[in-house]
């Protein structure tokens, strides 16, 4: 791109339609603030400026799209006083300013691309705006086209006549100006509409109005559906999830059943893994090559290495971080730990703030008592050491390599080196003395019932 660009998102509205004590821009898809994925599209354009429009009580929006400036306005008038507020922080600029709403969270760098390459295309438009066929156009705002093509005006969905109501090419919202034009046709918006708010898709009949040439370039629709309500947020969500399953097949990943695996926009997997149906993956995932994540695990915050075998019906939390070829089995969960290479921890155990060497066996049923009700403390095993089934490893307590806890034990103090350590009540066997109870217990019952 060789025109300099300022990028302006809009984020200072309410949505109120969302219902929620969160800022609409703040609802997550695929686990990453709506705002965050518009700012890592516009990100790629590598703009001189980004400018996000926050609302007076918006820290939580500014932080999110921090290092991006943040410019507060108060009250929020409509989204043509929302772009004016920004490009009086910007001043004089001579390139393009691109402007999108912090609400379109499937827009992507590629179609940015087009609609910047598009209004400089032969007669350079003044304004170009990114038209969308949508299935439903609803309270989309409607692109009306001049014989020639070219675009005459928005009207909003509450404005629009019942004629215009059926023009299905509507408004996603995106629109690229002119930087030098900008102030004046925003400037000139008047707020005589059925919501008495400063419309910025009056833009068009104005520029239309002093003679300026405006263009819709158009996309597909569902990279620009714009979240509103809960509803459109979940459809959001489903065509990202299709996006981001695509992507990783395309990455070498095998997803035996992709509609029923659900990824974080930022989670980072090997090829040659495969992924069982039914897996989630929240934020911070990174899955080595050739792992093998089973049917039912939730996976977050953590560290797989190559080769490594999780689930079925595995958790993994904040911080667990498994090796290579580590297996943890069915009903394991794991955080706050490291597992070395080839460590095993294959049924029924909760592993916590935990520092675990390599090729490790952990027995069913092991827990790491990590807190005492107060405070969580370490638990430490060393390489190649032993744990019995239904072991409870009492922190703070360190095992040493090579040592061999006894199933069932409650092991309270450390356990030196390639030591045995059995802490459970002594076995007693007595002899014939089954038979001697039962027999007992039949003379009592008889004589209960004389
Ligand atoms: C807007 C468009 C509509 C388009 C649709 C696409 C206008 C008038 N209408 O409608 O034509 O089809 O988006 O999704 O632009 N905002 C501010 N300050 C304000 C008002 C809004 O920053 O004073 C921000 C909001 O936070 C939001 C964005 O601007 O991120 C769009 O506002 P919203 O109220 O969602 O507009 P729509 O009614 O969806
Ligand atoms: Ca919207």
């Amino acid at each position: 791109m060789t025109a300099e660009l300022a990028v302006i998102v809009l984020a200072a509205g309410e949505g109120t339609r969302m219902k929620s004590a969160r800022p609409k821009v703040l609802h997550e898809v695929a686990h990453r603030p709506m705002i965050a994925h518009v700012l890592a599209a516009v990100r790629e354009l590598s703009p001189r400026r980004m400018l996000v429009v926050i609302a007076k009580d918006g820290e939580a929006v500014a932080a999110a799209a921090a290092p991006a400036e943040s410019v507060v306005q108060s009250p929020a008038l409509g989204t043509a006083h929302a772009v004016r507020t920004a490009l009086a922080t910007l001043g004089p600029f001579a390139g393009d300013v691109l402007v999108v709403y912090g609400d379109t969270p499937l827009l992507t760098a590629e179609t940015l691309r087009a609609l910047l390459v598009g209004r400089r295309r032969a007669v350079a438009a003044a304004v170009a705006v990114l038209g969308m066929r949508p299935a439903d156009p609803g309270a989309y705002g409607r692109l009306v086209l001049a014989a020639d093509g070219s675009l005459e005006a928005i009207v909003e969905a509450g404005d629009a006549d019942a004629g215009q109501r059926k023009i299905g090419l509507c408004n996603s919202g995106v629109m690229a100006f002119e930087g030098a034009l900008a102030p004046e046709l925003v400037g000139a918006v008047r707020n005589a509409n059925s919501k008495r708010e400063f419309y910025l898709t009056d833009v068009v009949a104005i520029a239309r109005g002093r003679g300026l040439l405006c263009r819709a370039i158009e996309a597909p629709a569902e990279e620009l559906i714009g979240v509103n309500s809960r509803a459109e947020l979940a459809v959001a969500e489903a065509t990202l999830q299709q996006r981001l399953r695509a992507r990783h097949m395309a990455a070498g990943v095998t997803l035996v059943d992709p509609t029923t695996v659900y990824f974080s926009a930022d989670t980072l997997i090997g090829r040659d893994t495969v992924i069982e149906p039914s897996v989630v993956f929240g934020p911070g995932v990174r899955v080595g090559e050739g792992a093998e994540i089973r049917a039912f695990s939730h996976i977050m915050g953590a560290e797989i290495g190559d080769r490594v075998t999780v689930g079925p019906f595995a958790r993994l939390r904040q911080g667990a971080k498994l090796g290579n070829e580590v297996r943890i089995g069915n009903f394991v969960e794991v955080k706050e730990a490291r597992l070395g290479a080839g460590t095993r921890v294959n049924h029924l155990s909760y592993i916590g703030d935990s520092v675990v060497g390599s090729r490790v066996n952990i027995g069913a049923g092991t827990i790491t008592c990590n807190f005492d009700g107060f405070v969580k403390s370490q638990t430490k095993i060393g390489d190649g050491a032993f744990i019995g089934s239904n072991s409870a490893l009492v922190a703070p307590v360190s095992i040493g390599a090579d040592a061999i806890v006894g199933a069932g034990s409650v092991i309270v103090e450390d356990v030196p080196a390639e030591a045995l350590s059995v802490g459970r009540g002594k076995q007693v066997n007595k002899p014939g003395r089954a038979r001697e109870l039962r027999a007992a217990g039949a003379r009592k019952k008889e004589r209960s019932k004389a």
